[in-house]
């Protein structure tokens, strides 16, 4: 079923507390990627417009429960306001004197936003102390943090059983997509599985090998399966417990549904680092002092041939060391090629948005989630708490 969502409520005079997920790279107050922010205009704008008095609240960073200056919202604020061309201002707190003060300022279209809720040592443990303060500001709650959704903390699942609770735009429309890909994909479906750490991507491997035409592997997910082959992968260390990971998953493969695609060949370097020499070597033959960087041009046009048939293409995680040029050619290759394909195109985790983006390719996708963690517990079929707390929407009979 699927979420209310602002379009179900009438917000017009009512403060709204919208949790939106701002937690956008920040080096020393500098915004790196603002993807994120721009995502949640939309509901931002149409709460303004509908004379909503709204109040933002996100987390930045991991400040565990303390006050720390350096993850203050000030500078994703300061965004937001020249985003939409209003000054967003910003509480010195989350629910203390300085939140209600600022909450009592609002007219009818106005917005504030208060401090990193994650200062709060309430908010992870989901303290139903501070859900109750939080839901205090406010008479109605939003929610359009879907990259926070698998988090269930105060201010995305406690607070949503206090008040009337919906979702914003971004939410529904990441719920949409994501949902249409795994449920009612067009046919033939091709994912593409890169980044590193096969622990945290087995979950999502798991389910897509039960629900997709054709998967590809690639990035350091692939050593593990190299390995689980017999195949030595040279100075790219891999722990055990991945190799037995990979192999189970090997054996569980299920017959004949869907066909598993390791790289072919490999691009290897001595170092990772800008200027290496390179080499293009076999799968099987990665020479004991050398390191997997990216994948092989022969692996890059079998993805590509095996992406301009399909249906739809799902994406996680980049092919190689993108974020070193030289190393950044097999991930490209594969993004000019969903680019140039017919195929509805969905990509998401935060390296590979990147690496798409260095490719020129950005407005040739169809859809880039504005999730991480959030994105592959989707994927892997898990539901999210911030999301299951919202209301459903009620078919009006007749
Ligand atoms: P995403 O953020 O898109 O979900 P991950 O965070 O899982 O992706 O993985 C991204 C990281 O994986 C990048 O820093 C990239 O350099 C690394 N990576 C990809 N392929 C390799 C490789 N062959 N060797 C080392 N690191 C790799
Ligand atoms: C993210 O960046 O994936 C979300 O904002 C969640 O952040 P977290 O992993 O610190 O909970
Ligand atoms: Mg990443």
């Amino acid at each position: 079923m699927s979420k209310a969502t602002i379009d179900d409520i009438d917000v017009a005079g009512r403060r709204v507390l919208l949790r939106v997920d701002f937690n956008v790279p920040l080096d020393n107050g500098h915004i790196g990627d603002d993807r994120r922010i721009r995502a949640a205009l939309p509901t931002i704008r149409t709460l303004r417009k509908r004379g909503a008095r709204t109040i933002l609240v996100t987390h930045v960073g991991r400040p565990k429960g303390k006050v720390d200056a350096r993850l203050s919202v000030a500078p994703v604020a300061q965004r937001l306001g020249e985003l939409l061309g209003v000054p967003v201002p910003v509480a010195a707190d989350v629910v203390g004197p300085s939140a209600q003060a600022l909450v009592g300022t609002l007219g009818d279209g106005d917005l504030g936003m208060l401090e990193n809720v994650r200062f709060e040592p309430g908010e992870e443990r989901n303290d139903p102390e501070l859900a109750s303060r939080l839901a205090s500001l406010a008479d109605i709650f939003v929610n359009d943090a879907f990259g926070t959704a698998h988090r269930a903390h105060a201010s995305t699942e406690g607070v949503a059983h206090i008040l009337p609770a919906v979702a914003g735009y971004l939410m529904a429309r990441e719920l949409e997509v994501l949902g249409s890909v795994l449920d009612n994909p067009r046919r033939p479906v091709v994912a593409i599985l890169g980044g590193a750490k096969i622990s945290t991507k087995l979950g999502v491997l798991t389910n897509l090998m039960t629900r997709v035409d054709r998967l590809h592997i690639g990035g350091a997910m692939a050593w593990p399966f190299f390995r689980a082959k017999g195949a030595a992968t040279g100075r790219s260390s891999v722990a055990e417990e991945e190799v037995t990971l990979a192999r189970d998953l090997l054996d569980r493969m299920p017959d004949g549904r869907c066909t598993f695609n390791l790289p072919v060949d490999v691009v290897v370097a001595g170092e990772v680092r800008d200027g290496e020499p390179t080499e293009v070597v076999s799968w099987d033959a990665i020479p004991d002092a050398a390191m997997v960087v990216d994948v092989g041009p022969a692996t890059v046009a079998a993805i590509a041939a095996s992406v301009a048939s399909a249906g739809t293409v799902i994406w996680n995680g980049p092919l190689g060391v993108y974020e070193i040029e030289e190393f950044a050619q097999g991930t490209r290759g594969v993004a000019r090629a969903v680019a140039e394909s017919d195929a509805v195109s969905v990509i998401g985790g935060g390296d590979l948005a990147s690496a798409v983006e260095d490719a020129g390719v950005t407005d040739k996708i169809d859809f880039i989630s504005t999730g991480g963690g959030a994105t592959l517990e989707f994927l892997e079929g898990r539901v999210l708490p911030g999301v299951s707390a919202l209301r459903d929407r009620v078919a009006v009979p007749g």
